[in-house]
């Protein structure tokens, strides 16, 4: 059958993993879909850096709208980033020009993914962002398939890698914020913008996804009642400490009588618990379904490996001929959601 050919948008770091897979392990992708996956052309801000990986035989697009809607592009990958701007008018582009879209941008889609499903559905093509949440963690797959069956009951979980990173360095390595704010910069984990990180917003983003998945209700990132880990202190994680907890930057999502919940806050989890014994730039994901129970998926973030695992995982999909829509459901039935104030878990 024919190939599947990608399009490119953002060769960063998971950009040139995706690049990576395609090229090192075309022979399993062609076997799981009986489709060969192909890149036809790419798009970056620099086109001279180097990136470990070669790109000379892809066609070079400056402009990714041109890169989104050109003929030989079955499937646009955004990997670009950014809530506005250039990430958002290629992804609706795209969409209009009749391509599906796979993309791991979680500010797009918290500040715009009910209006991109709406239009995804009006142009017949599917929006699909695995590696826009918890990185790895195919806590999306998990929502819309294996738990279609169940009502989902509640969601939280460890969102932010860095932020985790950096209150596990206060907790073990006894420094301050100050000091595992400045390794976590040396190690390249923040993002562009830090405040995205250690506000809470970028984890506020995922919590918002999931909650939108979970309970069929529109992505309302607004009414996310939100906290960074600014204002931890080496004395709260001391204190924390002696009675038994940690403190992890949580994020809870129920729907209540009362409407949808969603908070992310620095939250004192018992130490010996699996949330508790979270350490480093980890991830995890709690469900809990009303047939299924409680499930827990634990796993990297982000980075290269992990984010082009969800990214490839959701592009196989689409190889296969998956019309599932981004949220489990048309987009036009999510409800709009009542905030309600969130308790503390
Ligand atoms: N800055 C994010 C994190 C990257 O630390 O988890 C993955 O979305």
């Amino acid at each position: 059958s024919d190939p599947l050919r990608l399009g490119i948008a953002g060769l960063g770091t998971v950009g040139a993993g995706v690049v990576k897979i395609v090229r090192q392990k075309a022979a399993l992708l062609e076997a799981r879909t009986g489709r060969r996956i192909e890149i036809v052309a790419v798009s970056a801000r620099n086109r001279d850096k180097d990136r470990g990986v070669p790109l000379t035989q892809y066609a070079w697009e400056d402009d990714p709208v041109k890169l989104a809607t050109r003929d030989d592009v079955d499937v646009f990958v955004e990997l670009m980033g950014g809530s506005d701007g250039p990430a958002k008018a290629a992804t609706e582009a795209a969409l209009k020009a009749g391509k599906d879209v796979v993309t791991a941008n979680k500010a797009l889609l918290a500040h715009h993914g009910q209006a991109l499903a709406e239009l995804a559905e009006t142009e017949g093509r599917v929006l699909r962002f695995e590696a826009a949440v918890a990185g790895g963690i195919p806590v999306i797959k998990a929502l819309t398939e294996g738990l279609a069956g169940n009502e989902i009951v509640r969601v939280l979980g460890v969102m932010n890698g860095t932020c985790n990173y950096i209150l596990t360095r206060m907790e073990d390595g006894g420094l301050t914020y100050e000091e595992a704010f400045a390794e976590a910069d040396g190690l390249g984990y923040l993002e562009a913008d830090p405040q995205l990180d250690v506000g809470g917003i970028d984890a506020g983003h995922k919590l918002s996804l999931l909650a939108a998945i979970a309970y069929g209700t529109q992505v309302d990132f607004a009414s996310v009642e939100l906290e960074g880990i600014g204002r931890v202190a080496i004395e709260d994680i001391r204190q924390a400490a002696d009675m038994g907890y940690r403190i992890k930057l949580l994020g809870v999502s129920r729907m209540t009588g009362r409407g949808l919940e969603q908070s992310m806050a620095p939250c004192l989890v018992p130490a010996t618990s699996p949330l508790g014994q979270l350490t480093g730039g980890t991830n995890m994901v709690v469900i809990e379904g009303d047939q299924v129970g409680q499930i827990v998926m634990r796993g990297a973030g982000a980075g290269e490996g992990p984010t082009a695992s969800a990214v490839l995982g959701d592009v196989l999909d689409i190889a296969r001929g998956t019309r599932l829509s981004t949220f489990g459901m048309p987009a036009t039935l999510l409800k709009k959601a009542k905030a309600a104030r969130a308790t503390t878990p």
